[in-house]
């Protein structure tokens, strides 16, 4: 059966909101290459998202999940926990940038931002939640409030939680500084939402979804500044960003700041659905006992893929291997602005998160959705998964694998010139 015979049957029994990019079946997928079900090979600059930081099938992560496959795939945490839950959580609290920190563990990234507001509110008594423009949390309900992109993810789909405010993210590139959306913040608290009734702020270090914006140096720290002076918790989302992906184990260690609360997913279990909310011991055990969990809460199969996700990012120096592929990614994307640089607007990169902003005549009004789109595409015929992201949607984000080889970075560089050059 070829890709267009699977999508057929996909199209005939699937609800239309739940999309693919592409219409390419995988078969196979090793670290940073993937072959589909026509033999056709690519390699992955998306990592599923944001997922396979250590690579597809990373050998220690799959015989760490063989082995626990064996034992037993679920007991249920709350009924009968396991040993390899409370090894995790001792070296989380131990690796997020958080003192006397607690954990808990659910299956995606969604449910771990809903649990962090219900912990946020449960701690402060408080209701308001201050998220900003263009920011993902998911797509729940409270998660696409606070949301802040409407097409696709909150149209249609309202009425969403009261008390959620959106300040505008600090993105130089739009020409939004970090003194305008603190002004924006100030003026929420006057004009919307009195600061004491504000139970937290959350936000993403690096906007994914939003377009690859990282907070300007020094943001966070202002917003600490606020939340300390108010009694409001910082919660940081680093579902998109943690685990190595810019350069730190975590993005909020390049401000130096430390959250009252982090949301973890994505990259914490090489592809295994798995969730983390860890935060200050006191916030944390804010909700009663029974308050948070859930059937399929910490895996067992998932905290063995996050307790070997943790071994390979430490053995193999992730983290400054994050480094080396995303200054490798920028060198070649630098060379292709200075050939199309009416069409490059900007390159921004933590990291390996590395994208670049697409516009026409060099113009940061004229957002170019077609050509981001159409090189998308392109890429994908020529064997190179490259997705987009932005408000704009005229971003191109990557995000390898860390483990990618160098060649392999290099390869990809050279497909997305030639996808280029075929739509300029
Ligand atoms: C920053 C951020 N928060 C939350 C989510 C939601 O995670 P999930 O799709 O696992 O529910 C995502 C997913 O892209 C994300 O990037």
């Amino acid at each position: 059966m070829s890709n267009s015979d699977w999508q057929r049957r996909k199209e005939q029994v699937f609800a239309r909101g739940m999309g693919n990019i592409f219409p390419v079946y995988a078969e196979q997928a090793q670290n940073a290459e993937i072959w589909d079900v026509e033999g056709k090979r690519y390699l992955d600059f998306a990592s599923g998202i944001a997922v396979v930081n250590t690579g597809h099938s990373h050998p220690d992560v799959v015989r760490a999940v063989r082995k626990q496959l064996d034992a037993f795939s679920h007991t249920c945490v709350m009924v009968t926990p396991y040993s390899n839950v409370v090894e995790l959580a001792e070296k989380l609290v131990q690796v997020v940038p958080i003192d006397d920190a607690r954990a808990m563990f659910v299956s995606t990234g969604a449910e771990a931002v809903e649990n962090a507001v219900k912990i946020a509110r449960a701690a402060t008594g408080r209701a308001g939640v201050i998220a900003f423009n263009g920011g993902f949390h998911g797509r729940t309900n409270l998660c696409m409030g606070l949301t802040g992109k409407v097409i696709p993810y909150k149209k249609g789909f309202g009425p969403f939680t009261p008390e959620i405010y959106h300040a505008p993210f600090p993105a130089a590139y739009l020409g939004i500084s970090a003194q305008d959306s603190l002004d924006a913040l100030h003026n929420l608290f006057k004009a919307d939402i009195s600061p004491e009734r504000v139970a937290a702020i959350i936000i993403e270090p690096v906007q994914g979804e939003g377009g690859f914006y990282p907070v300007p140096d020094g943001f966070l720290a202002s917003l600490r500044q606020i939340c300390d002076e108010h009694g409001i918790l910082l919660i940081v989302d680093e579902i998109q960003t943690g685990f190595g992906r810019t350069g730190r184990m975590f993005a909020c260690e390049y401000d130096g700041v430390e959250p009252d609360i982090m949301t973890l997913a994505k990259g914490i279990a090489g592809g295994f659905p798995l969730s983390a909310v860890i935060g200050k011991r006191a916030v944390m055990d804010a909700p009663d006992p029974g308050g948070l969990g859930g059937t399929y809460a910490a895996s067992p199969l998932g905290c063995a893929a996050a307790l070997a996700v943790l071994e390979v990012i430490e053995n193999e120096a992730l983290c400054e291997r994050a480094e080396a592929v995303g200054q490798r990614l920028e060198t070649g994307l630098r060379e292709l602005q200075h050939v199309h640089g009416d069409r490059i607007g900007d390159i921004r990169r933590k990291g390996a998160m590395v994208a670049i902003e697409l516009v026409r005549e060099g113009d940061v009004n004229q957002p170019d959705a077609a050509l981001t789109k159409a090189l998308s595409v392109k890429a994908c015929e020529l064997g190179l998964i490259l997705i987009s992201c932005g408000v704009r949607g005229n971003v191109i984000r990557v995000l390898t694998p860390l483990t990618i080889p160098m060649e392999q970075v290099d390869e990809g560089l050279d497909i997305l010139a030639e996808a280029f050059a075929a739509c300029v």
